[in-house]
């Protein structure tokens, strides 16, 4: 069995219909359900929706052998795993953003939320800026419209949530794109099969 955790959502979606495509089908998938399990025991497959932060986690501990994540929450957390491939999509970009007349104020720490601290904190000591992280769970641009933060670190895709509160991008700190990965364990014993997956993947990117 290869066991693929992919995360729940419109990016997991998208990418079984490329694996679909590429001759990894599970049928099961398409069947309206609350199921989060699916298998096409005799093709030896096994997906797994989990939530698009924990798809590291099923990987790194071998609960999945193989699963796409964002580059953020690799980028964000310390995962003993293998990045395989960059899939092109998913594409966006990690920010700083604030209030349109936002002015830095040089003589006090900056005031940062996001769901993203190890990354903020990682940009602001290349700069040698002191900060103070304040760690939101998500709608982290309600935080400098209230006053709960100077600026913003976090995921701007088309930008439409920035515009519509008033806020903009003030620097871009990394590009974003879902990866393909893999556990070590599983990638030594079921490589050819892991590298197939990966080969299929690309190619279907590519051709898009
Ligand atoms: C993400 C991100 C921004 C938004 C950016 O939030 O945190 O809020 O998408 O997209 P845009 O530039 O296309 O507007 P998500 O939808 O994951 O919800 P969250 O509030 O739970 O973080």
């Amino acid at each position: 069995m290869l066991n693929i955790a992919l995360p729940k959502g419109r990016l997991g979606d998208k990418v079984y219909g490329l694996l679909e495509q590429a001759g990894f089908a599970c049928p099961e998938m398409k069947e309206e359900s609350r199921k989060l399990v699916f298998e096409n025991p005799s093709a030896g497959l096994r997906y797994m929706l989990v939530k698009p932060s924990d798809v590291a986690i099923y990987v790194a501990h071998g609960a999945a052998d193989v699963g796409v994540v964002g580059k953020d929450i690799l980028a964000e957390g310390h995962y003993d795993i293998y990045e395989l491939l960059d899939l092109g999509f998913g594409r966006c970009h990690m920010c700083v953003a604030a209030k349109e007349d936002y002015r830095e104020d040089p003589g006090r720490p900056v005031r940062v939320a996001t769901k993203f601290p190890h990354i903020a904190k990682n940009y602001y000591r290349g700069l040698n800026r002191e900060i103070e992280v304040i760690k939101l769970n998500g709608s982290i641009e309600i935080a400098p419209l209230l006053g709960l933060s100077d600026v913003i670190v976090d995921i701007v895709e088309t930008g439409g949530t920035l515009k519509e509160n008033h806020l903009k991008v003030f620097e871009k700190i990394m590009p974003i794109s879902a990866r393909f990965i893999a556990n070590k364990a599983s990638y030594r014993f079921k490589g050819a099969l892991i590298d197939s997956m990966a080969a299929k993947l690309q190619e279907r990117e590519e051709t898009k």
